[in-house]
């Protein structure tokens, strides 16, 4: 950049000058390079006022123009202007035909955007600013059109041609090349477009729709990966029934392609009829893939497909609604998996993502609405905020209007918006005008960034038989917004009596949902004859920070009585949080500790429970991980967390040590490989065991864990073993774990990648220069995003004491690889950069090695707009 990246408003949208009513491309792909042919009719928008406006398209400067014409004239460069990323005609008519043709090279593009190479196939990914690397186009989202795909290439080297929608024609060419014509029906903007061109090999099935359509269902990968569709096969068939029967949407086209690539910035891409995959999203089987693997294909499949109405028929006006597509995706992926496996886990997971990572966003330098009013780089707002928070914002929705109108406004909203680009806006209106309600209020959540606090605190009179429960709600600043206005917050909450019964509430029902609207408030209930329990947003019905002066015994009567069983998981996370920050706050590495008994007395009865889910138990013995402690803390002491993790887990497995054997037996049952929420659930529990065994670090648990690593018939108990044993002082054994796996699983590309992070994540001494070693390892390939994550990012985010270590190495470890990947790959180094930016959370210390390396990223000379954005905002 030679000049300061500028940031973009949405103050200034404005509508476009001209429609696209066709659009017809032809590829023609090399070794050495790829000409694209682009046949555009273009006509006058009748929206746009201007009197004689000008044809404003996209080019990305690595684009080379070879021609250019107007209804077959030729132009010459007195014609038009090309200027950064634009190229504008000054006064074309009224209805023309543009035709061009451009030269690009996929196979050095290392920034994945737009058309490249993964491995020995050719893809694109155009979403969100992608489409201007490939051909001169308005890349912005309200510009739709209806495109026609031809693609010719060498026959041999790649048997499979792809597009959006169906294939209409094919034929040979010279030079041993062939060609497949396909044509989308359904009007798209520039970022849904996709291309694929490979030697492939896919599994085929069908779905019949509810109005009885056939559709072909298609999932590609390279030959050697064929046998790890299924799941995603049968995933795909879940989620088109399951959008089919709780929102009534029916799969439009008459084929559904799924594409596995190894090369992918992110998790999956929605393009419209022809999904690509990173392969880490699709492929599984019981041999390579984990539990949590299995469960991330079954969630992305899903909301890929889900796209297709919420992203694909009815879209997003300009990228500041992005959320409009990606919280109602996530919201209703979330719901499948809901669906499909255990309810309550599923929320846990979610509101542990959000409370960690969310928060920590909301709280950081790079804030932003879930509806952001400016950005530089597009690219750096796929974000939890939008994706995580836009949920949590849809489900507030669901929540306020009830299960039925919600579905009214839902229908309403497809009804009315498809086949059009609109925003976030036009979904509250809908949900709106289909219930009723009035959500004047409620939509602060799209414009106010930060995560919103709660203290609630109550009084009981018993002479009146009156409980009073107070809320005030406050928002702590973020960038560009001082004061924040109250917001309309759902509060599901529910009381206890003294024998954890639960009361019955003014609705008539022992659950209630508050309308928390004001700065303060208070909430009267009656007819009590002892002081209750509160329980507090129930199935976290609000993304906010909720306090409330639990004492550590009502905790513990929340965790055995509560009817809501994300509260019940909930009051366990508090109750040892309370005592983890109490012991956290005390910490001196010469100061013994001691754990309050109530934590293990607590464990030992949920461990003893007759009938309880035991997912939930793996849940509510799982210790607040690192990040979410470091969260809550205003200044992260990462020694002392890390220290204080360690000797709870310690002391809760030296107390329980026989408990957590015998369960651990009673998991532990030879049967085949399944990867239902029960099997999930039984593995989960029994691994947990396995690691509180672990950590007494003696011969007995070395033996065990070993042992279940030998005979494991799959990935789950393979990897679990595996970690503990390689992150233990058995420092021989680890070394010989560690070469046994790599030498079993060298040919899996995304077993090696769990084989790279767990020793990413090592915390033994030398933690850092294994990394760097790790990073010569062949197996190791610094273009491939996957790669990076788990060595880079694995080691930043999981290996804090090292990654924090007080010599700055850690710092100056990521920083330079974050310089180096500026330039090769700007959307994965923005995306690492994360971790620095959080300076402002550690010690003087830490803080000024921090700062450190950031300016010396953005001294480093030619910064892409990506990582400019995320250094100077963090610099601020
Ligand atoms: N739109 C994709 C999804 O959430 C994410 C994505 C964004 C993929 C940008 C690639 C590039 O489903
Ligand atoms: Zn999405």
């Amino acid at each position: 950049m030679s000049q300061e990246p500028k940031a973009i408003y949405l103050k200034d949208y404005k509508v476009p000058a001209y429609l696209f009513e066709s659009t017809d491309l032809r590829f023609e792909l090399f070794e050495d390079e790829a000409l694209v042919h682009a046949e555009l009719v273009i006509t006058r928008n009748p929206a746009c006022t201007a009197s004689a406006p000008a044809l404003e398209l996209h080019g990305h400067e690595s684009v080379e123009l070879v021609s250019l014409s107007l209804d077959g004239r030729a132009l010459t460069d007195n014609d038009y202007v090309r200027e950064g990323e634009m190229l504008t005609i000054a006064t074309p008519p009224e209805r023309f035909c543009l035709t061009s043709t451009t030269r690009i090279h996929p196979e050095s593009n290392t920034a994945l955007e737009g058309l490249y190479k993964s491995g020995g196939m050719f893809c694109t990914q155009c979403e969100a600013e992608g489409f201007r690397r490939i051909t001169f186009f308005p890349d912005r989202p309200d510009v739709m059109s209806v495109f026609r795909t031809t693609v010719e290439a060498d026959k041999t080297r790649y048997p499979e041609l792809l597009s959006n929608g169906n294939p209409v024609a094919r034929g040979l060419a010279d030079n041993n090349r062939h060609w497949v014509t396909w044509e989308d029906p359904f009007p798209k903007p520039a970022y849904l477009f996709a291309l694929v061109a490979g030697d492939l090999q896919h599994i085929e099935d069908r779905f019949v729709t509810m109005s009885g359509r056939n559709v072909t269902l298609k999932i590609f990968a390279e030959e050697k990966d064929l046998d790890k569709l299924d799941y995603a096969m049968t995933s795909l068939k879940n989620a088109m029934k399951w959008d089919e029967e709780t929102y009534g949407r029916e799969y439009d086209l008459d084929i559904y392609m799924i594409v596995a690539v190894d090369f992918f910035n992110m998790g999956a891409m929605e393009n419209k009829g022809l999904n690509i995959f990173n392969t880490s999203c699709v492929l599984a089987n019981a041999a390579t893939t984990t539990d949590s693997g299995f469960q991330r294909v079954e969630a992305v499949v899903a909301h890929e497909y889900f796209h297709n109405w919420s992203g694909n028929r009815v879209t997003c006006r300009d990228w500041f609604q992005l959320s409009l597509k990606e919280g109602f995706t996530v919201f209703r992926d979330a719901e499948f998996s809901a669906d499909m496996n255990s309810r309550t886990v599923k929320r846990v997971e979610d509101v542990s993502l959000l409370r960690t990572a969310q928060f920590a966003e909301d709280a950081g330098p790079m804030a932003h609405p879930i509806r952001p009013e400016s950005f530089i780089e597009i690219s750096n707002f796929y974000t939890l905020t939008i994706y995580e928070k836009g949920a949590e914002v849809v489900r507030m929705v669901r929540t306020l209007l009830g299960e039925a109108l919600f579905r009214k406004g839902s229908d309403l909203y497809f009804e009315r918006h498809d086949g059009q680009a609109v925003t976030t806006e036009d979904f509250i209106l809908a949900m709106e005008d289909a219930s009723g309600q009035d959500l004047s209020q409620f939509r602060a959540w799209y414009h106010q960034a930060g995560t919103p606090e709660l203290h609630v605190s109550d009084q009981f009179d018993a002479a009146a038989g009156e409980y009073k429960l107070t809320v005030k709600q406050s928002c702590p600043p973020s960038p560009g917004q001082e004061k924040k206005s109250a917001f309309h917050i759902p509060l599901a909450m529910g009381l206890l009596n003294e024998k954890g019964e639960e009361v019955e509430l003014p609705n008539g029902e022992t659950t209630q949902i508050l309308n928390v609207t004001e700065f303060e408030q208070t909430f009267i209930f009656s007819g009590l004859s002892t002081k209750p329990v509160p329980s507090l947003l129930r199935g976290f019905s609000a993304p906010v920070k909720l306090f409330y002066p639990y004492q550590r015994d009502e905790l513990m009567f929340l965790m055995a009585h509560d009817s809501d069983g994300f509260c019940r998981w909930d009051a366990a996370q508090k109750l040892a949080v309370d005592i983890m920050q109490a012991l956290i706050a005390d910490y001196h590495p010469d100061k013994a500790m001691v754990l309050d008994g109530r934590l293990v007395s607590a464990f030992r009865s949920v461990l003893d429970a007759e009938g309880l889910d035991k997912a939930m138990v793996s849940k509510v013995l799982t210790l607040p991980s690192e990040a979410y402690l470091s969260e809550l803390s205003d200044c992260v002491d990462v020694d002392a967390i890390d220290a204080v993790r360690k000797f709870v887990r310690h002391s809760i497995a030296v107390q329980l040590e026989d408990r957590l054997r015998a369960v651990y037996q009673e998991n532990d049952l030879d049967i085949a490989y399944s990867p239902d929420a029960d099997s999930v659930a039984r593995r989960s529990l029994k691994n947990l065991c396995l690691s509180y065994l672990m950590s007494l670090e003696t011969e007995a648990s070395l033996q065990l864990a070993k042992a279940q690593y030998e005979k494991a018939d799959n990935m789950t108990d393979m990897q679990v073993a595996l970690v503990l044993v390689a992150h233990s002082s058995f420092r021989s054994d680890a070394k010989a774990l560690l070469a046994d796996f790599y030498q079993r699983w060298s040919g899996e590309s995304l077993v090696v990648n769990l084989w790279l992070s767990i020793q990413a994540s090592d915390p033994n001494e030398g933690a850092l220069s294994r990394v760097l070693e790790l990073m010569q390892h062949p197996a190791f390939d610094g273009k491939n995003p996957n790669k990076l994550r788990s060595v880079i990012s694995v080691f930043c985010a999981q290996n804090s004491t090292h990654f924090h270590a007080l010599d700055g190495s850690g710092y100056r470890f990521l920083a330079d690889r974050i310089i180096e990947l500026n330039s090769q790959n700007p959307q994965i180094a923005a995306r690492m950069l994360t971790p620095l930016t959080r300076w402002k959370k550690f010690s003087a210390a830490r803080q000024a090695l921090m700062k450190a390396e950031l300016e010396r990223i953005r001294e480093s000379g030619d910064l892409s707009k990506d990582v400019f954005e995320v250094v100077s905002k963090s610099l601020v």
